[in-house]
């Protein structure tokens, strides 16, 4: 079965890369791994990591770039390669404008679509923006959707995709995780990882939160006011340290620099490799970010998470109780953030929480659906 893994930015790479490593370990499949470069650094260290080398780089980042630049230079990008490979199926993954583009570029070229992670909604097409409208778009493409939880598999069937198309396998990041965490336990010392000023935190196990935020739709007042409440934290809490890797989107690099740069407990450093982040998530007292994937995380380092948005698609969190969704208001922030802080303890205290995204086998599971759809013998 000929395959190509389609992916561009950070936690596509991620939580493909456990399904590439896999597929390519079975001589049942010829695996291409083409990216789009939606990312750049930010993908690369992923790549690094996980040691995949791409057969195909569209190679399309550019500073600031905005949705039609992506949406166009991957469809055209992919046209091409569509023309010298011509997989059995395009696995894509998620939300982004690359899973979208992705998809709609197959789907031009009549070659079937893996989704991976389907089936997740908030239900506002605007939050997250442009995410909601990718993944759900993505869906109307897709041959065989990997649904992580029977709540997102309950998504799709309310949008009347055949149940027999329909796969319940857990997420994929939480098999990225399991790597990423066994290299981390292995080396007991993270701290000459590029923590920039935060780096003495780390040696000297201070306490800290961590912090990351990256959405669109909050871009402007809502960075603003996560900013702020960031800000008068760290003012409150004067021996606590906050930790920010920022993403390297200008539009997050700018305000965030300009608002938060100048006070000595806050230490705004470069994007991390992921095993460093995962050791920060690790020996962090929480998390607080608008980011997907690291309320996927969280349950198994047993941390918690205050989301900084006004939805989340990922409900199974919010009810397992390690996700607080706070929205982005500054009062709230602080009122939750401040809760947390005065606990001091982790959600590991509560024995009976488990990650309800996944196992870790996720990718097997991928790998076993794939050959029997690519048989006939699939039924469900
Ligand atoms: C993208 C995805 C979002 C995902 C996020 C993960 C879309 C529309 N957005 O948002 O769904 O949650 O990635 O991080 O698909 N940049 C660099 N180097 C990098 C990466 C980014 O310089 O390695 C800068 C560039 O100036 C680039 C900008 O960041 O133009 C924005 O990147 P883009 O992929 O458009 O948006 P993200 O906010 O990263
Ligand atoms: N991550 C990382 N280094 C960092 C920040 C995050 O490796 O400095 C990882 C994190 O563990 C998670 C993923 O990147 O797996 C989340 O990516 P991001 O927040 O960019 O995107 P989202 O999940 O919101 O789509």
């Amino acid at each position: 079965m000929k395959i190509l893994a389609l992916f561009g930015t950070r936690p596509e790479a991620i939580k493909m890369a456990p399904v590439v490593n896999e597929l390519s370990m079975d001589p049942f499949f010829q695996i291409k791994v083409c990216v789009t470069g939606q990312h750049r650094k930010m993908l690369d260290q992923v790549l690094e990591f996980f040691e995949i080398t791409p057969d195909f780089d569209l190679d399309i980042m550019k500073f600031d770039q905005d949705l039609y630049d992506i949406t166009s230079r991957v469809l055209l990008g992919l046209r091409e390669i569509f023309k010298s490979f011509k997989p059995d199926m395009v696995l894509v993954h998620g939300d982004t404008t690359t899973c979208f583009a992705g998809s709609l570029s197959a789907f031009y070229a009549q070659i079937a679509v893996g989704h991976i992670e389907a089936g997740l909604r908030t239900g506002d097409l605007l939050a997250p923006y442009p995410e909601e409208a990718n993944r759900s778009l993505t869906s109307r493409l897709t041959h065989i959707h990997f649904a992580p939880t029977e709540w997102s598999r309950n998504n799709l069937l309310e949008e009347n995709i055949p149940a027999n198309t329909i796969f319940v396998t857990g997420n994929t990041v939480v098999d990225a995780l399991l790597v990423a965490k066994t290299k981390v336990d292995q080396h007991q010392d993270w701290s000459f990882h590029c923590y920039g000023t935060a780096r003495t935190i780390v040696e000297a196990n201070k306490p800290f939160v961590l912090i990351t935020g990256h959405r669109r739709e909050n871009f402007g007042g809502g960075f603003a006011s996560i900013c702020g409440a960031i800000l008068e934290l760290a003012n409150q809490y004067s021996d606590l340290h906050f930790i920010y890797p920022l993403h390297l989107n200008p539009n997050v690099q700018k305000p965030v620099q300009q608002l938060l740069n100048q006070q000595s407990n806050i230490h705004l450093i470069s994007p991390l490799d992921y095993p460093p982040f995962v050791y920060l998530m690790s020996r962090c007292l929480f998390i607080m970010t608008d980011s997907g994937g690291i309320q996927e995380e969280a349950p198994s380092l047993n941390k918690s998470v205050l989301v900084m948005r006004e939805t989340t698609e990922r409900p199974e969190a919010m009810q397992a109780g390690t996700i607080l969704l706070v929205g982005t208001n500054k009062d709230k922030i602080i009122i939750e953030a401040g809760k947390l802080i005065k606990q001091n303890k982790t959600i590991s205290e509560d024995p009976k929480v488990t990650n309800p995204y996944g196992d870790g086998k996720a990718s097997v599971r991928i790998k076993n659906i794939l050959k029997k759809w690519y048989t006939g013998e699939t039924e469900n």
